[in-house]
């Protein structure tokens, strides 16, 4: 709710407030602030407290006795400690307006209910429990403030017996000072609150004392610094209320108390034991939590490389590349060498790990699994692998965000565990076929469903089946469905055979042999037994070459650039880009070939060069499939047609490629016709506009080049998804030469 028009009338008459501690005479002097009242009485235990508040203006009358202050009120706030809700509503009754509305901040709400129901009987219904989660270690009528509320959560919970218009008269009175208004059952909260609040209180009173114990505990609080302070700040807090807490909510106290305590024995073990597995899986799993929660509470999301979700790119026109730079790493590999290295033995040494959403999504997969894992620290990750029968069953669902490779591959491993799994996505991925994946392990003896007609997430595994490894034709070619059959093979009885139509990324056979895991290949046939062992092994990523795309693209095609790409992966399974770049007249340059763990690599030299239009050859389809968004702006930059076919692929990828593709590029005034497996694109002058990228993280990419030329400003709508592949694309495109500046909408 807005703040009153001026000069229209108060949303209530009187207010009585009974309590004018911190909570209550911060309600007064926001009521105060905001013009919600005609008059506000206050009621404290002490003549002085209300002599005080009067003067200070926070009330406008006052009286210790508690029948006084509320006679005539339209509403009224107990804010007084939980434990004298009985004798302060007994004497308080007779006084009470009929249709008053009766609400308090108490920070448990069991025990004020049934303080309520010996009082009254049947409750009143202008009765409505509340909870303002805001407050300090300060307490006194002196510590409230009129912002106290502003931007915190209040919490109603609301009876059966609650007339729904007390209900929303209350809800507004805080949603005027600012605050967030949420409603729960009664035993929910006292739940929910035990865990967050009390416990810790509990526990920073209880280290505080038992130091101050101490016989030395001078020196102790001398030398206690950062740790100490941060985690004793609510040790201050008033002792009368906090006593009243734990004995109103002692149930959930206990209960939560126990939760902790076995936890803490955990450690405790793992201490004397000298076993630093369990010590790091606490610690780095705490980490995560901790950091997620923080981004949760900031607005961002989860993984420490999310922008907010509303962001928008604008790109100037014009501009040329310059310089060596290095994209981030491979995404493919970098999920694989998380899934493999979980699975092994020992610990794997991951460098050059991409730190997006997608490879970010996996590791926490394998976290919820019970696998340790290190980092990301400046891309290097160490992975305690738990064998092939090590997992454990994630606490719940495993979710997967934008990422369709971890959710096709894990359905593999998955399949093949003892513990049941669900796995879900965000909108996008939630859109994605699942029973390419779903149906071959079928075969293989996996029962695993997807949802709705169209087979998508959530996808739910059982466990507890024992898999037979199958020959696999796969109808599409897809080194995700490929690579989820083989993973799902390390378990099978048997052979695991996938013959593929077309080559698709082999990054899984080259790793699953890094790892010392027996892969017979033969042409388009690869061949596992299951019932082996992964033996930890050191993996350095390659830059992505999916990523290093947008940088060729924007450097053929700007006039005047010449960059070069350093340690870019060119796995003969992956090159197709640079194939089609070539035959459209591109001046590509292969440098310093080399091989690293498994995979070439090299630096890539890329200068400006007139473009033409071609018929792209369809092998090289899987060998560029993520790459084509780059590859139709080459196109509407390149002199004549451009026609792909043999692509419909990238219809199902994070979005309809070729549909969203021949959008942006109308809008940008680029002649091109969609057919139902590619596209034809004539190459002509890109103009300026707004396009829409559909969450789409190389649609986004593939626009913000386009400027380079463009004859006016790119606008490119939700970009926020870029971070699940190409973390610091646009600090990267500045650095190169593109006048790219991010918009973030709130
Ligand atoms: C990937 C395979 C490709 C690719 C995706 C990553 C992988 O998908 O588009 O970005 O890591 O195996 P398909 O296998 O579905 O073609």
């Amino acid at each position: 709710m807005s703040a009153p028009v001026p000069g229209s009338p108060p949303l209530l008459g009187k207010v009585a407030i009974i309590g004018l501690g911190l909570i209550g005479s911060s309600f007064a002097r926001a009521l105060r602030e905001k013009s919600l009242a005609q008059v506000i009485s206050g009621s404290a235990r002490s003549a002085a407290t209300c002599a005080l508040a009067r003067e200070l203006g926070v009330v406008d009358v006052a009286d210790v006795d508690p029948a006084v202050a509320v006679r005539d009120a339209d509403l009224v706030l107990l804010a007084m400690p939980v434990a004298a809700t009985e004798a302060v509503l007994r004497a308080i009754r007779p006084a009470l307006k009929s249709g008053v509305i009766l609400t308090d901040g108490g920070s448990t709400k069991g025990n004020v209910v049934a303080a309520a129901r010996a009082v009254f009987g049947t409750l009143p219904a202008g009765f409505v429990p509340g909870h303002p989660i805001a407050g300090s270690e300060q307490s006194g009528v002196l510590a409230g403030k009129a912002d106290l509320f502003a931007r915190h959560k209040v919490i109603l919970t609301p009876l059966p017996e609650s007339d729904p218009a007390a209900v929303n008269i209350v809800r507004q009175v805080w949603q005027s000072m600012g605050a967030e208004v949420l409603e729960m059952p009664v035993d929910r909260h006292d739940e929910v609150l035990a865990k967050t609040s009390h416990l810790p209180h509990l526990l920073a009173f209880s280290l505080v004392d038992t130091l101050a114990r101490e016989s030395e505990n001078l020196d102790i609080f001398r030398y206690a610094a950062g740790g100490f302070r941060d985690f004793t700040r609510i040790a201050a807090s008033d002792p009368l209320m906090w006593h009243d807490i734990f004995l109103g909510n002692r149930e959930a106290v206990l209960k939560a108390l126990g939760h902790f305590t076995e936890g803490v024995s955990e450690l405790r073990a793992a201490i004397e034991q000298g076993d630093s597995e369990t010590l790091l899986g606490i610690f780095t799993r705490a980490k995560v939590a901790r950091d997620h929660f923080t981004h949760m509470l900031a607005g961002t999301a989860y993984a420490k490389t999310m922008k907010p979700k509303n962001i928008e790119f604008a790109v100037q026109p014009g501009g040329r590349l310059a310089g060596t730079f290095r994209v981030p790493g491979d995404k493919s590999i970098s999920h694989r060498s998380i899934m493999l290295g979980s699975l092994a033995e020992g610990v794997t040494e991951v460098s050059g790990f991409l730190e997006g959403e997608d490879a970010l999504a996996t590791i926490q997969a394998f976290r919820d699994m019970g696998v340790v894992i290190e980092g990301p620290h400046q891309g290097e990750v160490r992975v305690h692998g738990v064998g092939l029968n090590g997992l454990r069953a994630a606490p719940g669902a495993i979710y997967c965000g934008n990422s369709g490779t971890s959710m096709r591959l894990l359905s593999g491993i998955l399949a093949a565990q003892p513990f049941d799994t669900v796995m879900s996505g965000d909108p996008s991925l939630s859109k994605r076929p699942m029973e390419r994946i779903a149906k071959p392990l079928r075969q293989m003896g996996a029962d695993i469903q997807t949802t709705g007609e169209r087979g998508t997430p959530p996808v739910t595994v059982k466990g507890g089946r024992a898999l037979k490894g199958f020959h696999y034709a796969m109808p599409v070619a897809s080194a995700q469905v490929k690579s989820g059959v083989l993973l799902a093979g390390l378990w099978a009885d048997g052979e695991t055979v996938v013959t593929e139509p077309a080559p698709t990324r082999d990054h899984t056979e080259r790793m699953l042999r890094g790892f010392g895991y027996d892969v017979q290949v033969n042409g388009p046939t690869v061949t596992l037994r299951g019932g082996g062992k992964l033996r930890a092994m050191k993996i350095d990523v390659p830059a992505d070459i999916s990523s290093a795309a947008f940088f060729m693209v924007a450097a053929s095609i700007a006039e005047g650039s010449d960059i070069t790409l350093e340690h870019v992966g060119i796995n003969p399974t992956r090159i197709g880009v640079i194939n089609i770049l070539r035959a459209m007249g591109g001046d590509l340059t292969v440098l310093n070939e080399r091989e690293v763990g498994g995979e070439p690599v090299a630096d890539i030299r890329i200068r400006s060069a007139r473009l033409h239009g071609i018929n792209i050859p369809e092998d090289q389809v899987p060998l560029a499939i993520d790459e084509f968004p780059a590859l139709f702006i080459a196109a509407a930059c390149a002199e004549g047609r451009t026609v792909l076919t043999g692509a419909e692929e990238l219809r199902v990828k994070e979005s309809d490629r070729i549909q969203v593709m021949a959008d942006g590029l109308t809008t940008l005034g680029i002649r091109c016709e969609v057919t139902p497996d590619g596209i034809i694109i004539d190459g002509g002058q890109l103009g300026s506009g707004r396009v829409v990228s559909h969450g789409d993280h190389r649609i986004a990419m593939s626009f913000s080049i386009a400027a380079l030329r463009a004859s006016g400003p790119i606008e490119i709508e939700d970009c926020a998804n870029v971070a699940t592949s190409f973390p610091d694309f646009t600090g990267l495109a500045r650095r190169a030469g593109l006048n790219i500046a991010v918009i973030e909408r709130v």
